[in-house]
């Protein structure tokens, strides 16, 4: 029996469910080295704004107990310089069927005021290559005294549709789990006409090194992200997947097929894998390996069966 791994994200269809985490994966150049990029359900770019941004000074990653901090700040080249190299190696480095399918290109934005967000949005639209977009809205808000956007529900709602009537490609909102009811600004980027959310972004977290006696992070703060975060991805994405009717795509410490199939049952419509790859680079395809040898297993013949099938 061959099993059914496909699934539709605002009516853009990918083989399987897994894809990678924007910012853990750059733009595959890297990584294609050591993997078929064509495997994958869908290539997740880094975060691209309307200008280049410099990002925070080092030191800006750390290791912590099961997972890591980063304060990369964002740090990207402009969505010009983006659009002319990184969308064209995966212009050519992914082939697409006569029908047009194949691995999709999900591009992640990143914008410090509204005017930025849909500046990037606007360019993207004439981009092809460009299937997806995800807006991350853990940006600092330069008007707001940097305070990230996605904190305050009117405010999600106010940037999903401003960016909603820009984009020509669905949109994905990716939410921050920073914040007391992640739920109710999941229906807060659903009013403002979100196509499908992701998360979870990293949870803010610290680091002293107590023989340096000061910060690990010259940021002070960074980002936690790896399987010590994995239970609170879960538990939030099923939060979400009870309040909104819109996809969810899934992330936060997923290592294994597993930990990809938790986020499935608990509503999950697709996956992505982030700091994982840092450790291994091949830990994409292992998951997509291992959900079509539990299908096999336990007989079940279509991926869809299992989204949000645990209530
Ligand atoms: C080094 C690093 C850079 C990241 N950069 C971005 C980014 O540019 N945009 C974004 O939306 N998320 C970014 N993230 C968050 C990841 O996409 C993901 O949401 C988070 O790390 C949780 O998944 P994980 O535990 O599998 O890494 C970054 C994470 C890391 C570790």
């Amino acid at each position: 029996m061959a099993q059914n791994m496909s699934v539709e994200i605002c009516g853009v269809r990918l083989k399987n469910p897994v894809m990678t985490a924007s910012g853990t994966f750059g733009s595959g150049v890297e990584f294609s080295e050591f993997l078929d990029l064509n495997r994958l359900g869908a290539v997740v770019t880094k975060g691209v704004a309307l200008v280049p941004w410099e990002g925070n000074p080092v030191p800006r990653i750390c290791e912590t107990p099961s997972g890591m901090l980063n304060a990369i700040g964002l740090q990207n080249p402009g969505v010009a310089v983006f659009a002319k190299r990184d969308l064209k190696f995966l212009e050519e480095e992914l082939s697409r069927d006569q029908a047009g399918e194949g691995t999709k290109v999900v591009v992640n934005v990143c914008g410090h005021s509204e005017e930025e967000y849909i500046g990037c949005v606007e360019k993207l639209s004439d981009e092809p290559r460009a299937d997806l977009l995800e807006i991350n809205i853990s940006c600092p808000n330069v008007r707001e005294g940097g305070i990230a956007f996605g904190t305050d529900p009117k405010g999600v709602e106010r940037i999903t549709s401003a960016v909603r009537k820009a984009a020509r490609q669905p949109v994905i909102m990716k939410l921050s789990p920073n914040v007391t009811s992640i739920s109710e600004i999941a229906k807060a980027a659903e009013a403002g006409g979100a196509d499908a959310l992701s998360l979870i972004n990293t949870l803010t977290g610290m680091k002293i090194d107590v023989e340096r006696r000061t910060f690990a992070l010259a940021n002070r703060t960074g980002g936690l992200s790896g399987p010590a975060i994995h239970p609170v991805a879960v538990r939030m994405v099923y939060e979400c997947a009870q309040a909104v009717k819109i996809p969810i795509i899934g992330m936060g410490g997923i290592r294994t097929a597993e930990d990809a199939l938790e986020m499935i049952m608990a509503g999950a419509t697709a996956v992505s894998v982030g700091t994982a790859s840092f450790h291994d680079q091949t830990t994409v395809l292992s998951v997509i390996d291992g959900i079509e040898g539990f299908l096999e297993r336990h007989q079940v013949s279509d991926i869809r069966d299992l989204i949000g099938c645990v209530r």
